[in-house]
């Protein structure tokens, strides 16, 4: 449980109480000790009674549960190509990589082999809700979402618009980016109350996740013309979606836009003359943010999703994580795929400290910041994620009333990176995970209450199969 920033919650010999719905309906544990860090962290002892008429599940030894991660930020696409072409910057990266291999996806059949992929591998990786791009393709969008619910993950999709600065086969006029986003709005609208309880549709027999949700997505500034985004503003307020995009990632971007639109003090003041900066956007990346795009951020509720991996990667920059966060802008994280070449929230939560950890050492930028914590990163991972979502019952933690997202970690499972010692209490067990392990660790994968990834059973199909 980690509804605090800096108090990380461990409840040992707890009994976590779901409903038929998926909500958590108890959580009983017993004593609470304080951790001596800058964070504090409670540990909680208690017993179990057995339950009558329930179906009771038992973890392995020293297994445990945490709430499932959000990534805030990836692009499902860019997992055909991912660990190529970081010895470029974005723009280049973008031009070389990126827009070529998107425009693939105007065949389904490739989008939803790509997708697939993607899809199952965040969820391996503990992912249970996302934050998607597709492409400008709006079949293949609609598509990604299906996989999503269809595999049990909690998605959020977004069919991508551009319309200037991208290559002839890659790019939409105004009023093509417009009408699709429309279409796309209603496809996803209609399956979304096609597959809620109690339909008579059954767009997906076999689905297992919550249905995906529609999400507003101009690429950024530099591919988005002024009236594209002022229809793409007027589109989300209309339907009160989430919108997402990217901003002020790398310095040659950041000159772009302020040549594109030389009355705008700001790349921040460009998003929210089109009414795309409020509190249901998530913007990536963010490094260069200057004071007054911060202020805007805080007095929007925008928020920062941020992509610690592929900064490093593409050599965008360090983003100052700890001034956004004593300044009051809601912060998440993301892996940004295939920018990041990690799929993993773990890899992203570690590059999130080790980045805030040079930050902090470097003046006169760093100064005055202290280094993230692990428990603040872990919350940016699981609850300033699910905050960016505006979803009811998806809170990131344990709390009544939520809707049971978690992941089951097994730390001695075949295969584990981790090496615990004798004496190692549930505090050292959480660290080591964090720091060292991966999806080896996946026991099991929990969305909405339902069980939608087994690690042992997956094994047993396979050799089945
Ligand atoms: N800015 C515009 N498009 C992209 C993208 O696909 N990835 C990243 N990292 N930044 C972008
Ligand atoms: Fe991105």
């Amino acid at each position: 449980d980690s509804s605090s920033r800096t108090t990380l919650r461990i409840l040992t010999d707890a009994v976590v109480g779901i409903d038929a719905a998926g909500r958590i309906v108890f959580v009983e544990g017993g004593h609470t000790e304080p951790l001596g860090l800058d964070s504090t962290l409670e540990l909680a002892g208690g017993r179990s009674e057995p339950l009558a008429g329930v179906r009771v599940v038992t973890l392995p030894p020293r297994a445990f549960v945490v709430p499932g991660f959000v990534d805030t930020h990836t692009h499902a696409p860019q997992f055909a190509f991912t660990g190529l072409g970081y010895d470029l910057q974005l723009l280049d990266w973008l031009q070389k990589y990126t827009f070529p291999s998107e425009t693939k996806f105007s065949s389904l059949e490739y989008a939803a082999r790509v997708c697939h992929t993607a899809v199952r591998r965040t969820l391996l990786h503990g992912t249970t809700s996302c934050i998607w791009f597709a492409t400008i393709h709006t079949d293949a969008a609609v598509q990604l979402g299906r996989i999503a619910a269809n595999l049990g993950q909690r998605a959020f999709v977004g069919k991508v618009n551009m319309d200037r600065n991208a290559p002839e086969t890659y790019c939409e006029t105004t009023e093509e980016s417009l009408a699709e986003t429309e279409r796309f709005v209603q496809l996803m609208l209609a399956e979304h109350d096609a597959r809620l309880p109690g339909s008579s549709g059954s767009a997906c027999g076999e689905c297992r996740g919550p249905p995906a949700q529609p999400v507003i997505t101009p690429r950024f500034v530099p591919t988005c013309s002024a009236e594209l985004m002022r229809g793409l503003g007027a589109i989300a307020a209309q339907h009160g979606l989430l919108i997402q995009s990217h901003i002020s990632e790398n310095l040659g971007e950041i000159e772009w836009v302020r040549s594109l639109h030389p009355a705008q003090p700001t790349y921040a003041a460009v998003y929210d003359a089109f009414g795309l900066l409020g509190p249901r956007s998530v913007l990536a990346h963010g490094v260069y943010l200057g004071p007054e795009e911060r202020r805007l951020f805080v007095e929007r509720g925008a928020v920062v999703s941020h992509c610690p991996v592929s900064n490093c990667m593409l050599r965008s920059g360090m983003l100052n994580v700890r001034r956004l966060l004593s300044e009051g802008v809601a912060v998440a994280l993301g892996t940004d795929v295939s920018g990041g070449a990690a799929p993993s929230m773990l890899s992203a939560i570690r590059e999130a400290l080790k980045v805030s950890n040079m930050v902090s050492l470097s003046a006169p930028e760093g100064e005055g910041c202290s280094p993230l914590t692990y428990p603040e990163a872990f919350w940016l991972a699981t609850v300033g994620g699910a905050r960016a979502l505006h979803t009811d019952g998806v809170t990131g933690d344990f709390g009544c009333n939520a809707a049971f997202d978690a992941v089951i970690v097994d730390p001695l499972a075949e295969g584990s990176p981790i090496d615990l010692a004798d004496d190692d209490g549930p505090v050292e067990v959480f660290q080591k995970w964090l720091q060292l392990g991966d999806d080896r660790n996946t026991a099991a994968v929990w969305v909405d209450g339902r069980e939608v990834y087994n690690r042992a059973d997956d094994a047993a199909a396979k050799r089945g199969a």
